[in-house]
């Protein structure tokens, strides 16, 4: 590995082309320990998805606690029309992009629809995969009180799990479309059973997506493990995006829950667009921007050439 100055540089296909200069102050490493003494000190707690080795580099550089390798990686990433397709073999080849970018963040790997509901054993094999081959330090699985002796039969063999409860999406076709959970006194009752039933069997921290604020205040004063929100208000102990959702490379209508905190898109579309005029109109590539023949050579080259030139006369 090479040093420049403090500068690590490892040797990945982009190492030339990125900044090399991390932001902020370096940092230890952060695990499942880390974000629980976050909670303990009421420090929020910072997540946001990412699914390939720029986007983890530039996530974790930027000193986010945690990284998802969300299954909302079918849609943001592969253009599936919900997370119902991914596969484990698609997302196990985004996990290990993320890990090769991601250094001091904890990295978590969304088990996909499929992967866990047959069976402890076929959760147990499949989380597995995620740990050894992709180097994922936990594993999220959707669904409260059903899902808990599946948790245990994971941190049993050494598995952090992250709990995600309310509006989860692999539950679409149950649910009847993407709706907002816990509205009614039973569905809050339900939710908070489901949390207590996570907390009690160990969960690393617990995803709280699509429910009302009230509901998710409740929840986190309830349970000692961390809780994370996305689209459930602003008393969760830490928020999650989607690293789309953040920057704009989604294709549709935000949801309510999401800001924007820059339009790559935009960003995106104006380079192409420069570069397709610069071609179209011989600008682009520059004589500065081309490689050129050593001198020695390029004078031997023009000597061959006139011999040439004269033999034809
Ligand atoms: O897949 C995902 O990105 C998620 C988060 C929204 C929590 O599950």
């Amino acid at each position: 590995m090479m040093q420049t100055g403090s500068i690590r540089l490892a040797g990945g296909a982009l190492e030339g082309e990125m900044s090399l200069t991390p932001i902020g102050e370096p940092r230890r490493k952060i695990t499942t320990a880390t974000i629980h003494e976050k909670k303990l000190h009421r420090e929020p707690i910072t997540c946001l998805t990412a699914y390939d080795y720029a986007a983890a580099r530039l996530v974790d550089e930027a000193g986010i606690d945690m990284v998802l390798v969300g299954d909302s990686l079918a849609m943001t990433m592969l253009g599936y029309e919900n997370t119902l397709s991914v596969t484990m073999d698609e997302m196990l080849h985004h996990v290990k992009a993320v890990r090769r970018g991601v250094k001091d963040a904890l990295l978590i790997a969304d088990m996909p629809y499929g992967s866990y509901q047959v069976d402890v054993k076929e959760a147990l094999l499949n989380a597995t995969r995620f740990v050894k081959e992709g180097g994922a330090e936990a594993v999220k699985m959707e669904g409260g009180e059903k899902r808990v002796d599946m948790i245990r039969g994971l941190i049993d063999a050494e598995i952090p799990v992250a709990g995600h409860i309310g509006l989860t999406p692999q539950s679409l076709n149950v649910m009847g479309g993407y709706k907002v959970q816990g509205k009614t006194l039973g569905a809050i009752e339900q939710l908070m059973r489901d949390a207590v039933a996570l907390d009690r069997a160990g969960v690393a921290c617990l995803y709280l997506e699509g429910i009302p604020r009230e509901v998710a205040a409740m929840i986190t004063a309830e349970v000692e493990t961390p809780t994370i929100g996305i689209g459930a208000g602003p008393d969760c102990d830490g928020q999650v995006l989607v690293f789309h959702d953040l920057v704009n490379l989604t294709f549709g209508q935000p949801a309510k829950f999401v800001r924007r905190y820059g339009d790559a898109k935009a960003l995106i579309t104006q380079s192409v667009l420069s570069y397709k005029a610069d071609v179209a109109s011989h600008q682009f590539p520059s004589d500065g921007e081309s490689y050129h023949l050593p001198k020695d050579t390029q004078g031997a080259l023009e000597t061959i050439l006139h011999r040439k030139q004269a033999m034809r006369r």
